[in-house]
């Protein structure tokens, strides 16, 4: 068993890693300044599953608080999941979006190295690939990110780069995702983003559950089979199970390198598709209407997934059937008991 602290513990993603860890037989300790999230939801998962710690209040660019935890917890490994994520707010405040990803991630890694902390997974994303690159994308398709967001996300991995390569303590994996979808089967966990949402699947769970009217289709003219936008939707609990698997290779990446892997299924989904999967497996009709382009959205986002099966020995099993179930499980059950 090892102690793994989770930045962002408390967040959407994090929640379900934590129950990952757990389920592998790990110690997690969620460490957050709930600047998007509440401690509840790692409480609740706490009743299920209670080798989880308690969260720690910190905020990652807290030097003097992240030391004290480390003189406190023995921490054999970081997962690194905390920062902002909204495409648009980061265009309108990218000042905020650096300085809490990328100083926020500095200062953690400068904090690690202090306390000899060398074992490192960080979460990044799909949309550090330019638009412009081969689709299914692999990990040595083009980069070339379109947003601040974006821009942090590279800046990052590039920084864990040099530190790998500067400092040969250091064994760090980079995990690029695709388009986390879902919740914990259990139904105490899942997405839970504040005011309206921008995402696809908690857009759709709001109008079944009758909190916002319609959803809006952001364009049917793509070049795709049915005219509307491709992602590669992945179950966020074998997102979560990714983690574990790369945690499990760790030691053996070499001195000076970084481990890069795309997080996805390989299969690309359709709003359309999405919608009507939702429907049909929930016997829930979505009231939706067709709009113009979502301005900066590109036609298709998808893996290629074989890096991480043949490196990782990590697949993702669920479906996209499973996907709509667990989602509108905890939506409907988070809105009818009033969730924080
Ligand atoms: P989330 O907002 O639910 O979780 C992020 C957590 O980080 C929140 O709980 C927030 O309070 C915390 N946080 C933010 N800044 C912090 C700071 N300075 N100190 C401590 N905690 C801080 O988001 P999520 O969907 O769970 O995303 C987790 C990670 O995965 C993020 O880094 C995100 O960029 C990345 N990611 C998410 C997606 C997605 O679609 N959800 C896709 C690709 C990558
Ligand atoms: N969409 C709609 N209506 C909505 C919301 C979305 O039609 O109300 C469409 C979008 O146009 C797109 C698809 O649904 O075709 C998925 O959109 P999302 O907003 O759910 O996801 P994106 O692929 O646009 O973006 C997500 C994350 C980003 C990340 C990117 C790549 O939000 O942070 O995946 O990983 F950068």
């Amino acid at each position: 068993m090892s102690r793994i602290l989770v930045t962002g513990g408390t967040g959407y993603i994090g929640t379900h890693v934590l129950a990952a860890l757990s389920e592998a037989g790990h110690h997690a300790i969620p460490l957050d300044n709930f600047s998007n999230s509440s401690p509840a939801a790692a409480e609740r998962l706490r009743e299920i599953t209670p080798r989880i710690a308690p969260p720690v209040e910190i905020d990652m660019r807290d030097r003097l608080g992240l030391a004290s935890l480390l003189a406190r917890e023995k921490v054999d490994a970081v997962i690194h999941l905390a920062g902002l994520k909204a495409v648009g707010e980061s265009v309108e405040q990218p000042l905020r979006y650096y300085d809490n990803n990328v100083r926020g991630t500095v200062t953690l890694l400068q904090a690690l190295a202090d306390a000899n902390v060398t074992r490192f997974v960080f979460g990044s994303s799909a949309t550090v690939y330019s638009p412009e690159g081969t689709t299914p994308s692999t990990e040595q398709s083009a980069v070339g990110p379109t947003s601040p967001y974006g821009r942090t996300k590279r800046l990052v991995e590039q920084i864990l780069e040099d530190t790998a390569a500067a400092d040969p303590r250091w064994r760090i994996a980079v995990l690029r995702y695709f388009n986390p979808a879902g919740a914990h089967s259990s139904g105490v966990i899942g997405e839970h983003p504040r005011g309206v949402p921008n995402n696809l699947m908690p857009y759709v769970c709001r109008v079944a559950a009758g909190q916002l009217s319609r959803l809006q289709i952001f364009g049917n003219d793509y070049p795709t089979p049915d005219g509307t936008g491709v992602r590669d939707y992945i179950h966020v609990c074998d997102l979560a199970e990714g983690h574990v698997a790369a945690l499990g290779v760790l030691e053996g990446i070499p001195a000076g390198e970084v481990l890069t892997a795309n997080l996805g299924t390989g299969r690309g989904v359709s709003v359309k598709e999405l919608i009507e999967t939702f429907e049909r497996v929930n016997g829930i009709a979505i009231a939706r209407e067709t709009v113009s382009r979502r301005p900066g959205d590109v036609a298709v986002y998808c893996a290629n997934p074989e890096f991480a099966q043949s490196r990782l020995g990590w697949k993702a099993r669920r479906s996209l059937e499973d996907i709509c179930r667990d989602a509108w499980r905890y939506a409907e059950r988070s809105a009818r008991e009033k969730w924080p």
